[in-house]
């Protein structure tokens, strides 16, 4: 059985040069490697109670979705600015390449609820910095964030120091 590092295509210099892009593509379509990410994701939140899995676009809503179907919690979309319908909050935020603004609903989270955010890849941790602050700003908990992939020497969990953050694999 292959490991889940080796589904993973590093692409150099995309989208820009200096960049080393790793490609959750090369994973997804591998009935395989797609299970396989799927089942370590969520073994990550074995002993942690959530009342809602929260998923960023677009990448976390691959993984985020499946862990919440799984475990019987609702989904709740992080977007990017314009996307969503109704009455959202939002916050602005740099990426290792350009910079975006995300939005939830304001009626997505509850006050109280305990809330778990899911993402393919942390890089600076600017979106899940973002994506934790519209949570707080709802009156949600962060008990914990969890990456299919982290890029640890762009220190993305000193950012996000306070929360209880976890991956699968790890890239210097
Ligand atoms: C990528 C990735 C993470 C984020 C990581 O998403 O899926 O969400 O960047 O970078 P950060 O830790 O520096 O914030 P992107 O915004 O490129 O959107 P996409 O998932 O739609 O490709
Ligand atoms: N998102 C931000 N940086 C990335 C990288 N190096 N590879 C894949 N997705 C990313």
């Amino acid at each position: 059985m292959k490991k889940l590092e080796e589904y993973v295509r590093s692409i150099p210099d995309f989208p820009e040069p200096g960049i080393i892009f790793r490609d959750v593509t090369s994973i997804l379509q591998d009935a395989d490697g797609l299970k396989l990410a799927v089942d370590s994701m969520q073994a990550l939140l074995e002993d942690t109670d959530a009342d809602v899995i929260v998923g960023t676009e677009s990448r976390g809503f691959i993984f985020g979705a499946p862990i919440a179907y799984n475990l019987h919690k609702p989904l709740v979309l992080v977007r990017k600015k314009g996307k969503l319908p109704c009455e959202t909050v939002e916050k602005s935020y740099d990426l290792e390449y350009g910079s975006a603004t995300i939005e939830m609903h304001k009626d997505s989270i509850k006050p109280g609820q305990k809330v778990v955010i899911v993402d393919d890849l942390i890089a600076t941790g600017g979106t899940i910095e973002a994506a934790a602050k519209l949570v707080e700003e709802l009156g949600g908990t962060v008990v914990k964030v969890i990456f299919l992939m982290e890029l640890e020497g762009l220190k993305g969990r000193e950012r996000l120091k306070g929360y209880d953050v976890e991956s699968v694999i790890k890239y210097q």
